[in-house]
C-alpha cells in the first residue's frame, strides 16, 4: 500500500480527538494536509487554529477555518501533526519540512500532542532521517562544526530559507540512542535556533497508518 493512504488513515484516526469548538495547532506536512481534508469533510467545526507554517496557513484559509495568534490563546488543548522519523517512545525527528521551530513552539504549548505517521516511519532509534536543525544564517559554518564535535555530518540545505528567515543543517550519520541529551546539547550551541529532535517534549499519542489499518501508540517509557 501506499504511503499517502497509510498517512491519510492515521489522519482519519486523529479526528477522534478533535470535538467541535475546539482550537487546534495544525502542524506541516502531507500527513497534515490529509488531516486538514478529513477535517473539513467530517464537518467538525473548530473555535480556530494556530498554524505552524505559511504552507498551513494557506491549507486554513483554503478550507475557512480561523487563524489564530498563539499569543491570543490561553489554552491549547491539542496538537495535531507528522513527523519524519517517530520512536516507539514517542520521541521525534521533524522538519523534514522546514517548519521545525513554529513546529515545536506548538508542541510545547499544547496540552496533548497526537502524531500521525505511516508505519515506515516508526524506528527503534532515531537517526537514519537526517536531522534537521534550524540556524540563524550568520552561524551556519560555525554550528556545523560544533554538530561535528557531537557525531554528526551536517549537510547545508541550499536554497532553503525557513518562515523565519533562518537556514537549515540536517544532520547525517547519527544514531541517537539518548535523543533527549542529544537535543539539550545541540540546543546549547550558540546560533541554533531550534533542534529538529522532539525528546523532550515527545508526541502522547502516535497514530501509525499501515497495510491492515491503524495502530495507536501512548509512549509512556522514558525516552
Ligand atoms: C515539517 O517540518 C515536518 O516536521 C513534518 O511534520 C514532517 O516532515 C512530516 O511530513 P510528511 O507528513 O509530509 O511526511
Amino acid at each position: 500500500m501506499p504511503a499517502r493512504e497509510k498517512k491519510r488513515r492515521a489522519a482519519q484516526a486523529a479526528l477522534g480527538h478533535v470535538k467541535d469548538g475546539m482550537v487546534l495547532g495544525i502542524g506541516t506536512g502531507s500527513t497534515v494536509a490529509e488531516f486538514v481534508k478529513a477535517l473539513l469533510d467530517s464537518g467538525i467545526r473548530l473555535a480556530g487554529a494556530v498554524s505552524s507554517s505559511n504552507a498551513t496557513s494557506a491549507l486554513l484559509r483554503a478550507g475557512h477555518i480561523p487563524e489564530l495568534d498563539l499569543n491570543a490563546v490561553d489554552e491549547l488543548a491539542l496538537y495535531v501533526d507528522g513527523a519524519d522519523e517517530a520512536t516507539f517512545q514517542g520521541a521525534l525527528i521533524k522538519g523534514g519540512g522546514a517548519a521545525l521551530t513554529r513546529e515545536k513552539v506548538i508542541a510545547g504549548a499544547a496540552a496533548r500532542f497526537v502524531c500521525i505517521i505511516d508505519d515506515g516511519k516508526l524506528v527503534e532509534i532515531l537517526g537514519r532521517f537526517p536531522l534537521p536543525v534550524e540556524v540563524v544564517p550568520m552561524a551556519r559554518a560555525y554550528v556545523a562544526r560544533q554538530l561535528v564535535k557531537l557525531g554528526g555530518r551536517p549537510v547545508w540545505r541550499e536554497g532553503v530559507v525557513t518562515d523565519n528567515g533562518n537556514v537549515i543543517l540536517d544532520v547525517h550519520q547519527l544514531r541517537l540512542t539518548d535523543p533527549a541529551a542529544f537535543e539539550t546539547a545541540a540546543d546549547q550551541i550558540a546560533g541554533v535556533v531550534t533542534v529538529g529532535l522532539f525528546a523532550r517534549r515527545r508526541a502522547d499519542v502516535l497514530i501509525v497508518g499501515g497495510d491492515v489499518g491503524v495502530r495507536t501508540l501512548v509512549p509512556r517509557e522514558p525516552v
